[in-house]
């Protein structure tokens, strides 16, 4: 219940035994050809969900017209970076020979993950460059701003090269209104990037789908399989609306692997930060191999309902409170708020971690701490979150004992 990282199916290390045996690194075919080309399937899996590949089927590797791409890598951070490149490829060509141009910014929630501001500075821009957008009393983004926040960034002389939007927060575990940023980019021919690591997976349900409503309008999109797709880390992709957005975020040249028009359709590395990458495609292949797509899918809903009903078990019991209910597996609460501190909030994670009976998290909204779950595990259940708050209960009353 404390991090999200994926509870992964059983035989899921059987792909980094695989990796770890035969050593085919899959950034090129002629490398790694199996992973490389699952690599491909995957991406065009992933693209088609968003209505993104335009291929006979998900074998056709051609870069079509109009045909979205992408490619995997080691997490969601560097995801993101990868991603935010692409943007600056596409509002200042020459940054990468010349270096980022000063008057380049980026907006999104001041609540976006903090690889947005690592990338920002890793790219030379500074963390000065990210403009914050406020956010509503659950964090989430308030779009009504974003227009006045425009006006005012343009009148300062800057130029905003992409406008980010959590799917879902890493704290909370909320949306933002991913369809009215997408309209603002396009009104103002904005980059519109979906930092979708954990909550992407909405996409795959019919009955949470709603909360990514909007996502396919996106320029460009990060998506964990390591969190949410039972994959065991890191795999991640990064995925482009359109396929020229990819091409054009490393120009760096190296004659021994990238000879310009020989390039095969499954090499990710001129795409990537990475030279050699592990065989990221096999590794999520095998994820959908093992049980397929609506075991995933299941999972997914399981894992979004078991938020919903520890939410409605701890409102059921007067001494826990939430501050919303979840709309992804991430779920938030205080216990006596009116009582345990925020330093008390934390003292009784570490406390519960140290009893070894619970591993839950910790996080601040708006400056209030608050303890934090992610339900990674599918087989949790009632008895799990009512053992849960009676050690919560249990260990209060120790920070008490401590403080006499
Ligand atoms: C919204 C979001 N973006 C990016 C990341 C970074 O992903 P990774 O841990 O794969 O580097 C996380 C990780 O928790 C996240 O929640």
């Amino acid at each position: 219940m404390g991090h999200q990282v994926a509870v992964p199916h059983d035989l899921s290390g059987i792909p980094d035994w695989i990796n770890g045996t035969i050593n085919n690194p899959s950034s090129l075919y002629e490398m790694g050809p199996a992973g490389a080309t699952l690599e491909g399937f995957m991406i065009n899996w992933m693209l088609n969900k968003l209505g993104w590949f335009k291929g006979k089927n998900l074998c056709d590797f051609r870069k079509l017209n109009k045909n979205g791409s992408g490619i995997l890598t080691h997490g969601g951070s560097i995801a993101n970076m990868t991603a935010l490149s692409s943007a600056r490829a596409a509002i200042a060509p020459n940054a990468w020979e010349d270096g980022s141009p000063e008057d380049l910014v980026v907006m999104g929630p001041s609540t976006a993950h903090y690889s947005i501001l690592r990338a920002l500075s890793i790219m030379g821009m500074g963390k000065k460059a990210f403009v914050p957008i406020p956010v509503d009393k659950n964090e989430v983004i308030i779009t009504s701003t974003l227009e006045e926040i425009y006006a005012q960034v343009k009148k300062e002389g800057k130029r905003v090269m992409a406008l980010v939007a959590n799917a879902c927060a890493t704290s909370t575990g909320l949306f933002d209104p991913l369809d009215e940023m997408a309209v603002f980019c396009k009104k103002h021919k904005l980059w519109f990037h979906v930092d979708g690591a954990h909550g992407a997976v909405a996409l795959l349900s019919n009955k949470h789908r709603q909360k990514v409503k909007g996502i396919e309008k996106a320029d460009s999109i990060i998506w964990d399989a390591h969190k949410m797709l039972r994959v065991p880390a890191l795999c991640t992709a990064v995925l482009y609306k359109k396929q020229e957005q990819m091409w054009n975020s490393f120009h760096q040249k190296g004659s021994y692997v990238f000879h310009e028009n020989e390039v095969i359709g499954m090499d990710s590395m001129p795409f990537t930060v990475e030279c050699t990458k592990s065989a990221l495609g096999t590794k999520l292949f095998w994820s959908f191999a093992m049980e397929g797509q609506e075991a995933i899918v299941k999972f997914i809903e399981n894992s979004f309902q078991q938020a919903q009903n520890l939410y409605n078990y701890l409102k059921s019991q007067e001494d826990f409170y939430c501050p919303y209910p979840p709309q992804s597996n991430i779920l938030c609460f205080q216990y006596k708020p009116h009582i345990v501190n925020d330093q008390k909030q934390l003292a009784l994670r570490y406390k519960l971690i140290n009893s070894g009976e619970f591993y839950i998290t910790s996080c601040l909204i708006h400056g209030k701490r608050y303890l934090r779950t992610v339900m990674m595990n599918p087989l949790t259940n009632i008895n799990d979150y009512k053992a849960l708050s009676n050690a919560i209960a249990k260990y209060a009353l120790t920070i008490k004992t401590d403080e006499n």
